[in-house]
């Protein structure tokens, strides 16, 4: 299933990179966002993921991140995010940048992780920017969610339009400069500046390898592409390391 290369450069590794999307989740029962069963299949992001869709209906929005939230609270983190603690404990350094925003990782027990996309866990004020807990929103609630100071609760999400944080972006792009071995898990790459990574990483002479049941923008572009779920993938590759190492 792995190349020799891969493993060798992986057990040579100084800094390893992973980069996860939705399909690093898929598997703990959360729906992916592009595949045929996936959220953009049903829900409109435009409605769902962007300030103007917030601002035209703030209780449909609220509500829909409020049973996301308790969904992921629900789940369990897998195998495939067990194997990713395993290999930030096996290599002298790790980042894990995620565009979930499950907070399965860190739950898992990762620690060196990047949420470039934020945190369904995670709430703010649009006007005076406290942040709040997950909310409790139902669909028919008469009044959406709002803060001490009036102002309307929102998902800490990116959303459609909205700048990533600078500060975490540019972290993300640091280590994936810097990295031997960049992994990228579960993501389509479609969206950036995500899915630029692994290409900056690439360039700047990292073994790029993919872990995917199907083909994605950048397969062309990366060192291997190994078809397979991440709960599988994954803790077959601690595997593999465990032998060698
Ligand atoms: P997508 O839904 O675009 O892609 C999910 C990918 O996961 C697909 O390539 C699937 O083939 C793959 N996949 C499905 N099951 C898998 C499994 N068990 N193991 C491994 N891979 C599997 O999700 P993302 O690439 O994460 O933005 O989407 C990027 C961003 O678009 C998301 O972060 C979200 C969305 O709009 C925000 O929330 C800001």
């Amino acid at each position: 299933m792995f190349r020799k290369t891969f493993i060798e450069r992986l057990v040579a590794a100084g800094h390893v990179v992973v980069l996860s999307g939705a399909g690093a989740s898929a598997e703990s029962g959360i729906p992916t966002f592009r595949d045929p069963e996936g959220l953009w299949a049903e829900f409109d992001p435009t409605e769902l993921a962007s300030m103007s869709g917030f601002l035209s209906d703030p209780v449909r929005v609220q509500s829909w991140y409020s049973a996301r939230s308790r969904n992921v609270l629900r789940v369990e983190p897998h195998a495939g995010h067990h194997a990713l603690v395993d290999l930030e404990r096996l290599v002298p350094k790790f980042t894990l940048i995620t565009q979930n925003v499950d907070g399965l990782h860190a739950r898992a027990g990762n620690r060196n992780v990047l949420e470039i996309h934020g945190s369904l866990l995670k709430n703010r004020c649009v006007s005076c920017g406290d942040e709040s807990p997950p909310l409790d929103v139902s669909p028919d609630a008469p009044e959406p969610a709002r803060c001490e100071c009036g102002g309307l609760i929102r998902p800490s999400v990116v959303w459609y339009g909205e700048l990533l944080d600078p500060e975490v972006m540019r972290e993300a792009t640091a280590a994936a400069e810097d990295c031997d071995v960049f992994l990228s898990v579960g993501t389509g790459a479609e969206v950036h500046p995500a899915a630029s990574l692994p290409l900056v990483a690439a360039d700047a002479g990292a073994y790029v390898v993919e872990v995917n049941p199907r083909k994605t923008m950048i397969s062309d572009r990366v060192d291997e592409a190994i078809r397979g779920p991440a709960g599988a993938v994954l803790p077959a590759l601690l595997e593999r390391l465990s032998e060698v190492s």
